[in-house]
């Protein structure tokens, strides 16, 4: 199955209410927070997710870019955040943060930048829900998708095995590239400005999602 994430970084921050309901047939409402610090690019922090998490109507799936998420991480998941993914290269102690957020009740997430290693995390997959791998260096929207991430989601692939860890692609996502992106083994797919673009997110919802599945690495009669 593939989902599909749009990511509110390509919304319209002053009528995001509006903005997050159309995109209601989504699979989950991807947040990006961004501190200035850890990626060269400023969002909003923990009391405006709260208040996205009133309005909208699907789970929150919620990316840290952000320093000392051991620190701050929980704090999203306390306030009902569906999914917590925060930076590998940020946290002290991935495993010991991925267990307290299961333990609020948030699904765990770690995020691999483009030029860090897979390797390291394949045998630590069962302590996370979701492993995300970037496809263009995290900070903005609107980049161009970096195929040479996607041997990664290959080797995440093998280790899952038959595990419930999901495996999502965050940048330059659009029609032409979310097929390569389903192909490597991606199973949910985050796209901002291939969403918001135009005027009908849920026909792009529709388009992504019909795509990601036409070229999905499941054998569909299973
Ligand atoms: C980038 C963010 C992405 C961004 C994707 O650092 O993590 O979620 O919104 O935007 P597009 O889909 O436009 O590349
Ligand atoms: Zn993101």
């Amino acid at each position: 199955m593939a989902r599909i994430n749009p990511s509110i970084l390509a919304a319209d921050f002053v009528n995001l209410e509006r903005d997050i309901a159309s995109i209601s047939t989504a699979d989950l409402v991807h947040v990006d927070v961004m501190d200035n610090h850890f990626v060269p690019n400023l969002t909003f922090g923990p009391q405006m997710v709260g208040r996205i998490q009133d309005v909208s109507s699907i789970p929150l799936d919620v990316h840290l870019m952000i320093d000392d998420p051991d620190q701050w991480a929980p704090g999203y998941a306390e306030l009902g955040a569906f999914s917590v993914t925060f930076h590998a290269e940020a946290a002290r102690d991935a495993v010991a943060l991925a267990r307290r957020l299961r333990e609020i009740g948030a699904r765990a997430g770690i995020a691999l930048k483009p030029g860090t290693r897979v390797e390291p995390y394949l045998e630590l997959l069962p302590e996370f829900d979701q492993v995300l791998v970037m496809t263009v260096e995290p900070g903005f929207g609107g980049q161009s998708f970096m195929a040479s991430t996607m041997p990664k989601l290959e080797l995440l692939r093998a280790a899952r095995g038959d595990r419930d860890v999901w495996l999502q692609v965050d940048g330059g996502i659009d029609e032409e590239t979310i097929g390569v992106a389903a192909q490597a083994g991606a199973d949910t797919f985050v796209a901002g400005s291939a969403v918001f673009r135009g005027d009908n997110p849920a026909a792009r919802i529709e388009l992504l999602r019909g795509l990601a599945e036409a070229h999905s690495h499941e054998d569909p009669s299973n």
